[in-house]
């Protein structure tokens, strides 16, 4: 964490990496495939990879350019064809898009801008740039369009256009416990100290919960495969009323990119096919399915702020850290985030990473769904525009806590809130189960 006490170059710099990580990332997302597959819309369900692109350089256009170094709009004429609300994704390929070599142009003449402007800013005094704010903001906006083209790459036929090594395989030996039991009492929720934490993170408020008991893993693939083997998808017992009218419509009987063929079943990941790994965390899961899981196992998703708890309560201390470690910023020891790796680690890795009462790869691996709606928070006020939270609260979006492999560590917070549909499978999402213990397990 880098805040205005550690100076102003420091805090430059540290916008300076931020931005420069993430531009990093979006060019080789886009220069890995040929300038045709950047025009394509390779499912309804996304953005062409190119309208990411400039709708990445466009808001670091409007945000830094305009609204931080009061200039001038570059090219007022496009920021409707990358404003988000008016054309839906299905809609956008029969835009008239920049093409791939104007969208690079304009991404980079907007950078270069952005840089003379961080140079000059104050980054104190108004709340759009104090602690480089709307700098952290735009680093994070493009990081989180960079996850998006992720997932169009995993949406994506053809051969494989991404490699990377694979994560490290759990330690072996003791046997974790199954769940950890998490006393009753208050917590801190959120907060008010991260200097990018962005507007629904806010403000920290204390929340009083029952024990709770979480599992200590994410859900593997090998746990899932049995409530499907156990007829779990046709079965109206675990699901709601909406799930399974969804997943009879559907037809929906695995994981996407999951198929069965010669008694076993199969995956597609980034344009290989491979058996499915048992160990890792399942993936690729709607909320109605995760929801379903948990009931056929006997047990439910946890609560956002059950989540939170279990990342973040110190028992010793009885505050909230900012991370299941502890304060230090992510490292490569604690989480498989960044997309270092093209997928999620077996479950049991990562014990750096274990929170004070012990659960596991919680940042990063899989975003967990969890059973909550995206609320505001009490005291919650929009900032610095409505249509980055306040527009999507209610009942329609299900919250995701905690990051997954491809999530970089400027949004990967232990207070970060991400949200889908319910009904949404190609975000890298999984989950974990909790339940209530019995007042005699928790006296
Ligand atoms: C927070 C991941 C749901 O991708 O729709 C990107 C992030 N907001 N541009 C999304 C976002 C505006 C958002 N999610
Ligand atoms: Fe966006």
């Amino acid at each position: 964490m880098v805040t205005a006490a550690h100076g102003r170059a420091a805090l430059r710099a540290h916008a300076f990496d931020a931005l420069t990580r993430a531009r990093t990332r979006t060019l080789a997302l886009s220069d890995c495939v040929e300038d045709a597959e950047l025009t394509a819309q390779h499912s309804p369900l996304m953005s062409p990879l190119v309208w990411d692109m400039a709708h990445i350089g466009n808001q670091e256009e409007q945000w830094l350019l305009r609204a931080v170094g009061g200039r001038a709009p570059l090219r007022p004429e496009i920021d409707s064809l990358y404003d988000a609300f008016e054309h839906p994704r299905a809609e956008r390929p029969s835009l008239p898009l920049l093409p791939p070599n104007e969208a690079r142009a304009y991404l980079a003449k907007v950078r270069g801008d952005a840089f003379r402007v961080l140079e000059r800013a104050q980054l104190e005094g108004r709340p759009l740039v104090a602690d480089g704010f709307a700098f952290g903001m735009i680093a994070q906006h493009e990081q989180q369009h960079a996850e998006t083209m992720l997932i169009t790459h995993q949406l994506r036929r053809g051969p494989a256009a991404l490699t990377a090594p694979p994560p490290p395989a759990a330690p072996t030996g003791t046997a974790l416990p199954q769940e950890v039991l998490v006393p009753g009492g208050s917590f801190t929720m959120g907060t008010d100290d991260e200097p990018w934490a962005l507007d629904n993170e806010r403000p920290a408020h204390r929340r009083e919960l029952p024990a709770f008991c979480i599992d200590t893993l994410p859900v593997s693939n090998g746990a899932y495969l049995r409530f499907i083997e156990d007829g779990g998808y046709a079965d109206p017992r675990w699901w709601t009323p909406a799930g399974w009218d969804h997943v009879r419509r559907n037809g929906l009987r695995a994981p996407l990119f999951w198929r069965q063929e010669q008694g076993g079943w199969w995956r597609r990941r980034f344009g290989v096919r491979e058996p499915v790994p048992e160990a890792e965390p399942v993936m690729h899961v709607s909320w109605y399915e995760a929801d379903a899981y948990a009931r056929w196992a006997g047990r439910r998703l946890p609560t956002e702020a059950e989540w939170e708890k279990a990342a973040r309560l110190d028992p010793d201390t009885g505050r909230s850290r900012r991370f299941p470690w502890g304060g230090a910023d992510p490292e490569p020891h604690h989480a498989n985030l960044g997309q270092r790796h093209l997928g999620p680690a077996p479950v049991g890795g990562y014990p750096d990473g274990a929170s004070a009462l012990g659960v596991r790869q919680l940042m990063g691996e899989v975003w967990e769904w969890t059973s909550s709606d995206f609320a505001p928070y009490p005291g919650f006020t929009a900032f610095p525009y409505r249509e980055y939270s306040e527009v999507f609260f209610g009942p329609s979006y299900k919250v995701l806590r905690g990051g997954c492999f491809g999530t970089d560590p400027v949004v990967a917070r232990a207070t970060f809130r991400n949200w889908d549909h319910p009904v949404r499978r190609q975000i890298f999402a999984g989950f974990r189960t909790a339940r209530t213990p019995a007042p005699e397990e928790s006296a």
